[in-house]
């Protein structure tokens, strides 16, 4: 028996792995690296390069590794790109994504964790954001993500499938060896730290008009060992419960973009210069996880609810790995 880790060569995939291997619990990865590393999969564990819609791939990975679980990272995962390349995403996320879960149902592989994310709710009606909030995406990206969900849940009634939607909030962080590297960057902890280090000469804030306590969009940051960890939950629940469910995943807490880069000038003693641009259209100002279904249903409590915390775990690995990870062929 082993899961089936899609998009394990990604930031939370890799992250995801790490725990596993260190659980002893058997895995393969599946991913084309359009968007991820080689160097992030760990040594002498099974690893395909491949396509998720690549249906022969996946029978015999299913096959060969009795494949008896899933979790589905694989994705685009920009939103700016998906709002300019919409073609790419509907193709990759909702295309890539059902021939995946069609495969995966036809080789009876029937508990699957998908990675969802809070762009489902689009601008909440009111945070922190509960999972019974009316969905509402606001670009492709949370579109994609919300179709996906909407297959999955027609899937579990028809065809006896379970399912557990992860509405992931901003993930940040890293372990020892795993973190996030991606080209280009868009997420803003890894941009704060890179002009820290002086890689970027200044970091760009999308608006200082929003109406949050500063001026600057208030996010709720989650760490990716946290992360990691209610997949390994969910997993288990799906095996042990065999229910579908929809859950966010964040830290329950809010911090804006000038807080969060007050913490970074802390964390790296360094230097971080700031200047504001336009707001993004349609830029929510405030998201906050409810995060009790978590806790009542997956029993998940985050460890790292310090922010500080997070930003020193992604300094630490940025100082450790200065130029990401090695390209392995
Ligand atoms: N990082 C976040 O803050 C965040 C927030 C909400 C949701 N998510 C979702 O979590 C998942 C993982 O995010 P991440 O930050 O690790 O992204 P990532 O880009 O680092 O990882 C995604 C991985 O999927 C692979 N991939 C993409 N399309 C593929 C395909 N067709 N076949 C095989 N592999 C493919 C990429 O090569 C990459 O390694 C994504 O589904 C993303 O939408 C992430």
């Amino acid at each position: 028996m082993a899961i089936l880790i899609s998009g394990g060569a990604g930031y939370i995939g890799s992250v995801v792995a790490e725990l596993l291997h260190n659980k002893a619990r058997n895995f393969v990865v599946l991913d084309n690296l359009s968007r991820g590393n080689s160097g992030s999969i760990i040594k002498n564990t099974p690893f395909y390069i491949g396509n998720i819609a690549n249906k022969d791939l996946v029978e015999k990975i299913i096959d060969k590794h009795n494949i008896t679980q899933c979790i589905h990272f694989a994705a685009y995962a920009y939103v700016g790109e998906s709002v300019t390349n919409p073609q790419i995403y509907y193709e990759n996320n909702v295309t890539g994504s059902l021939h995946f879960i069609n495969t995966l149902l036809q080789k009876n592989v029937k508990q699957i964790v998908f990675s969802s994310s809070c762009a489902v709710y689009g601008i909440p009606k009111s945070v922190p954001v509960t999972e019974n909030q009316p969905f509402a995406p606001i670009n492709p990206y949370g579109w994609s993500k919300l179709i996906i969900e909407k297959v999955l849940e027609s899937y579990a009634s028809a065809y006896n499938l379970n399912y557990i939607a992860l509405r992931y909030f901003n993930v940040a962080g890293a372990t020892q060896s795993k973190g996030e590297y991606h080209s280009p960057e868009t997420h803003i902890i890894p941009n704060i730290l890179a002009t820290a280090n002086k890689e970027k000469s200044i970091l760009s804030i999308n608006g200082n008009d929003h109406p949050t306590h500063d001026g600057t969009t208030v996010r709720d940051y989650v760490h990716v060992y946290d992360l990691a960890t209610a997949h390994i939950n969910a997993i288990d629940y799906l095996q042990q419960e065999k229910k579908s469910n929809a859950i966010n995943l964040g830290n329950g807490k809010g911090h804006s973009i000038l807080e969060l880069i007050d913490a970074c000038r802390k964390v790296t003693q360094k230097d971080i210069p700031i200047e504001f641009a336009a707001r993004q259209q349609g830029d929510p100002p405030i998201l906050i996880a409810n995060n009790n279904k978590a806790k009542t249903v997956l029993g998940w409590t985050p460890q790292y609810s310090c922010i500080s915390e997070i930003i020193k775990s992604a300094w630490q690995w940025k100082i450790k790995h200065p130029n990401g990870y090695p390209c392995i062929s």
